[in-house]
């Protein structure tokens, strides 16, 4: 258990290349864990820092945003935005790598950071999210008691840390005052 004040940050590029250690740190204990988070086990540290370093370069197109939760000096959470290139698209983005270290789960650290992950998706004048979660994990619950609709299961979608191949459930969730045909809402607030 880690206790404390929890701050939580939107990285900057800098912020993000200097704080890959922690980030990955993160990532590992996720996988470790047996979460289904695009990785399969062992995560070395060495991967798991390169997956961010290489995450830089759509944080400085805006293409995407990335939140970081400390308590003290430690990393205890991350959850990212991304945003689709399509010009038809930008009214959307994708929920991605919402994680909490093992240490600090059970707090409301994932709760907190899925809302500011949508707060920021709204004021970025997004209207829909979307995430793809592994069925029958954990996360469902998160989403389902935080208002995002189930869209369906697909079978065999991606395999676990050890390799057996999972369903994944899809999750949307309206966000925002837009409309789904203001299309061009997202683009100024993301800074393209
Ligand atoms: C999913 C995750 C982010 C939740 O983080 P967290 O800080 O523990 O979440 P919170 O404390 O805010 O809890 C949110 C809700 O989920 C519930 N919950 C959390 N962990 C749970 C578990 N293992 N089993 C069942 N429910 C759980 C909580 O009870 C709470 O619901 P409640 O408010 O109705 O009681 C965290 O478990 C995690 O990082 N998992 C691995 C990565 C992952 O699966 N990410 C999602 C990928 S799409």
């Amino acid at each position: 258990m880690v206790t404390g004040v929890t701050r939580v940050t939107r990285l900057e590029v800098a912020q993000l290349l200097a704080t890959v250690d922690e980030l990955a740190d993160l990532l590992t204990d996720t996988v470790d864990d047996g979460a289904s988070i695009g990785f399969l086990a062992p995560l070395g540290r060495a991967a798991a820092v390169d997956w961010w370093r290489e995450r830089a370069d759509g944080v400085a197109a805006g293409q995407l945003a990335v939140w970081a939760a400390s308590i003290g000096e430690r990393m205890v959470g991350t959850v990212s935005l991304a945003f689709p290139d399509k010009p038809n698209s930008r009214h959307r983005a994708e929920l991605v790598k919402l994680m909490v270290h093992r240490d600090a789960r059970g707090e409301g650290l994932g709760r907190r950071l899925l809302t500011i992950a949508e707060d920021a998706a709204s004021a970025a004048g997004i209207t829909l999210l979307h995430l793809d979660t592994e069925t029958d994990s954990p996360a469902e619950h998160l989403y389902r008691s935080t208002g995002w609709t189930r869209a369906g299961v697909i079978p065999d979608y991606a395999a676990s840390p050890d390799g057996v191949l999972r369903p994944t459930t899809l999750y949307y969730k309206r966000v925002g005052a837009g409309t789904v045909a203001d299309v061009g809402a997202g683009a100024t607030a993301r800074g393209r």
